[in-house]
This record gives structure tokens, C-alpha cells and sequence, in this order.
């Protein structure tokens, strides 16, 4: 299944924060964090979604100058393991590398056993392990890309 992916502009902002929410349940970043975002410097946000629906998916990715953080992912809960994570992946992937980033990184729980195993699925490689970072005492892996 091929998506649509584009930009998300400050008029998506509602609609970012329903998709954040739905995805991430209770450990969303609440809707005024998603709002911040879209004033944050060097952060992009792409929406994915079939082109006739609203988009199920977003990615949030930040231009570190050399490098780029991969901020969040989500995809709703009835649009999940259909590649829309996937295809946002590679548009960010490919958008970093036109920015001059040579890698991308990103953090994750280290008992989110679906970013986990999508994150590996895309080609990314674990280089450390933060123990008890996250405030429930979860571990964070760090994974990266070369790009
Ligand atoms: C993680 C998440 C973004 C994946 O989105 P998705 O659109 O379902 O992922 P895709 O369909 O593109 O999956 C690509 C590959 O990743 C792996 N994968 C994704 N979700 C998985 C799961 N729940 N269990 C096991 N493997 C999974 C698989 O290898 C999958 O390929 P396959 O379906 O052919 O087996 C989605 O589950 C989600 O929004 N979770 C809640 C938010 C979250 O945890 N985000 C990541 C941390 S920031």
C-alpha cells in the first residue's frame, strides 16, 4: 500500500493531537505539548494517510545540524501494521539525508515492544541503553541510522 505523506501545518493542530492521543493513550504528550511542536525550531511534521481518508499516522523529526532526532511516531490504533509507520520512516529518512544529515537517531522504551521491533523492521541499530530513565523506571535504547 503506497500513502499519501505531506507537511502538517499549524492548521493540522487539532487533528495532530487526536492522532497523538489515539495512538499513544496514556502515555500521550497531552495536546498542548503536540501544539508546541509545530513552533518547535528545526522540527518537522508529516501526516501519512490513503490519499481518499484523513491521515492515521504522523512523524516528528528534528534537524540537529549534521544529524536528526527521530521525536515521535504514531499511528492509530484501526490503521496499525498496514506500513503506515514504515512509509513515514522512509520520508523522514530520505528528508534528513536532503537536509545533510548523516545519521538518525532515536529514543525508545525499552518495553515498547511494537516501536521496538518497527524501528528494527526499518533498519535501525541499538547503540546504547539509558537504564531507568523514563520517571515509571523503564529503560531507554537508543537506536541509530546511518543515512
Ligand atoms: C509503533 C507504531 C508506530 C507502528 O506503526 P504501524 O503503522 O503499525 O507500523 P508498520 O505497519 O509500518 O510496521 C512495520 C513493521 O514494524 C514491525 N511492527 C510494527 N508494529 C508491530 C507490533 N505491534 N508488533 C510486532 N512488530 C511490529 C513489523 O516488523 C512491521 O512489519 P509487518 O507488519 O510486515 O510485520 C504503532 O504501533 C503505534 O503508533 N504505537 C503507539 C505509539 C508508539 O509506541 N510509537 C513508537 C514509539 S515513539
Amino acid at each position: 500500500m503506497s500513502y499519501s505523506i505531506r507537511r502538517a501545518g499549524a492548521d493540522d493542530a487539532a487533528l495532530l493531537a487526536r492522532l497523538e492521543a489515539q495512538s499513544f493513550g496514556e502515555r500521550s504528550w497531552g495536546a498542548n505539548n503536540v501544539k508546541a511542536s509545530f513552533v518547535a525550531p528545526h522540527v518537522t511534521i508529516l501526516l501519512a494517510g490513503k490519499a481518499s481518508d484523513p491521515p492515521s499516522g504522523f512523524a516528528m523529526w528534528r534537524d540537529l545540524q549534521g544529524e536528526a532526532e527521530l521525536l515521535t511516531i504514531g499511528v492509530e490504533p484501526s490503521a496499525q501494521r498496514k506500513g503506515v509507520a514504515g512509509a513515514l520512516l522512509d520520508a523522514v529518512r530520505k528528508q534528513a539525508a536532503q537536509a545533510g544529515a548523516i545519521r538518525l537517531f532515536l529514543e525508545v522504551d525499552g518495553g515498547n515492544a511494537a516501536g521496538l521491533a518497527l524501528y528494527k523492521a526499518a533498519g535501525f541499530e541499538k547503540i546504547s541503553l539509558r537504564r531507568a530513565y523514563y520517571r515509571d523506571g523503564a529503560d531507554a535504547v537508543i537506536m541509530q541510522m546511518m543515512l
